[in-house]
């Protein structure tokens, strides 16, 4: 995918991808590397993080952690920060997710996921602060359209992601002017764990795609140029925003477009 951003625009930058080393957020943290930035990429995966380094480039680096765990996550920023200095970019975009109605879930399974969303992405935020060049750091928290939009078999997400959202504006309130505070709320987004999880077959369903504005599923690169825009001096004055990167999915339907002809 060609770019609206020139090369090198993050050149001199440090980035922390919590979550990064797969899907969407890898994603992210691949065009922060192409842009000039140093990434670090976190998972509780080893492997998997060492794989995603791999991908970034020789300079990456990828470590495991869990965002529940606030000791651990601390000590991949501190290592990070050691490693490159303090940070100018982190992203919380850590989660899990899986299709159950409310009265099939368990008390931990909801647990399970209110904590790696919303309490991971406290646990990232805060272990972070004082590792922040300042002024200028941005952060940014992937959030999702269930933040707003009621669905079923998704209380879980729906009430983590919520919660991210008003954190996103809390800690923009709270650590303007220096550090800015944004997130992204993709909608479908094509070849990821999330859409195989809860839209199985859904490349597929060209019914669904039909419903949204453009007609079509996001791609990873589509959302990773958010990111680059809420990191950039293009995004300067844009702080507690909630960008969506959804083609107008969360709009509503798109397919009642035209009046039948008047008799
Ligand atoms: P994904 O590939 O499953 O990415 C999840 C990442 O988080 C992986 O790197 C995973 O690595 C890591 N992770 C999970 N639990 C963790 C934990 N407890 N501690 C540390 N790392 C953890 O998912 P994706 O579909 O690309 O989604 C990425 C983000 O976009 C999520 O925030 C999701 O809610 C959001 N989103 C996705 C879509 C979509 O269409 N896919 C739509 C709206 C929003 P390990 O498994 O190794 O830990
Ligand atoms: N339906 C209902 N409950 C489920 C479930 C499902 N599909 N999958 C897991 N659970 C429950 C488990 O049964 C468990 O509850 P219990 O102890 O009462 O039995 C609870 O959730 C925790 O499961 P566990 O497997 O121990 O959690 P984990 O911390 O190892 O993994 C998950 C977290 C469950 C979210 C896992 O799916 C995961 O790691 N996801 C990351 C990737 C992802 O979801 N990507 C998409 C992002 S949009």
């Amino acid at each position: 995918m060609t770019s609206a951003f020139r090369d090198g625009l993050l050149a001199g930058k440090t980035a922390f991808v919590a979550g990064g080393t797969s899907g969407i957020n890898l994603g992210i943290a691949k065009r922060f590397g192409e842009l000039g930035a140093r990434v670090a990429v976190v998972g509780r995966n080893p492997e998997k993080a060492t794989n995603a380094a791999a991908q970034i480039g020789k300079d990456a680096l990828g470590l495991s952690a869990d965002v529940r765990d606030y000791g651990a996550i601390r000590g991949a920023l501190e290592h990070v920060a050691g490693e490159f200095g303090k940070l100018d970019i982190v992203v919380s975009g850590a989660a899990g997710n899986f299709l159950a109605p409310a009265i099939g879930m368990s008390a931990n399974a909801f647990r399970t996921v209110v904590d790696i969303d919303l309490n991971g992405t406290f646990n990232v935020f805060r272990a972070c602060h004082d590792l922040l060049n300042t002024p200028g750091a941005s952060l940014i928290a992937i959030t999702a359209p269930q933040a707003v939009n009621a669905s079923t078999l998704q209380i879980h997400a729906c009430a983590a992601k919520a919660g991210i959202n008003q954190a996103i504006r809390v800690l923009a309130l709270e650590w303007g002017p220096d550090i800015r505070v944004n997130g992204i709320s993709p909608g479908p987004i094509a070849g990821t764990e999330g859409m195989s999880r809860l839209a199985p077959g859904a490349p597929a369903d060209g019914g669904r795609q039909e419903r949204i504005a453009l007609k079509r599923w996001g791609q990873i690169e589509e959302v990773a140029e958010c990111a680059v825009f809420l990191s950039s001096p293009s995004a300067s004055y844009v702080t507690g925003a909630i960008l969506d990167c959804d083609g107008g999915a969360s709009l509503g339907d798109a397919t009642m477009r035209a009046m039948p002809a008047r008799a």
